[in-house]
């Protein structure tokens, strides 16, 4: 009996290590093969020099192009500045995004927007508003005591 319950041991064991090594492998080809990572495409900055460091020494609303804006916004415990924009309807909105102190998140419901601001990085997401109304994004990584309190709006006005 003994002999058998070591064989389903080792059986699991065996188990166990390819499960680790195939999770190991998918790791490595979303990596490197699918080239999936932290936000580090559009760019790092220093989070001390955030506030002299163009874009993000003006943080606001500018226009790139007809019907395209671009939204620069800073976060930090536990506002995100600006805390509100307002564009008109139809239009497409490039967030840039970074953090000055700790990692914070920006959700947009009803967008798919979906990002995390982490300290020294620069994230990017393009969405254009075709529905009037008021998103209010919020962030959704928790970030201190005034995480739940974090939040702002982007008002899309008719034209
Ligand atoms: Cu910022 Cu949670």
């Amino acid at each position: 009996m003994a002999t058998d319950i070591d064989r389903y041991e080792l059986t699991w064991i065996y188990i166990c290590v390819v499960a680790l090594l195939v999770l190991f492998g998918v790791l490595l080809y979303s990596a490197y093969a699918l080239g999936i990572h932290v936000e580090t495409d559009v760019g790092q900055i220093h989070p001390a020099q955030v506030a002299t460091t163009p874009p993000f020494d003006q943080p606001g609303l500018r226009m790139i192009g007809p019907d395209h804006y671009e939204a620069v916004i800073v976060a930090r415990a536990w506002v995100f500045d600006p805390p509100e924009i307002r564009v008109p309807v139809g239009s497409t909105v490039t967030f840039k995004l970074t953090s000055i102190d700790v990692i914070h998140g920006f959700k947009i419901p009803r967008t798919g927007i979906n990002r995390m601001i982490v300290p020294g990085q620069i994230s990017e997401v393009t969405h254009r508003f075709d529905e009037p109304g008021t998103y209010t994004f919020f962030c959704h990584e928790y970030c201190g005591s005034g995480h739940h309190i974090m939040n702002g709006g982007i008002v899309v006005e008719p034209r």
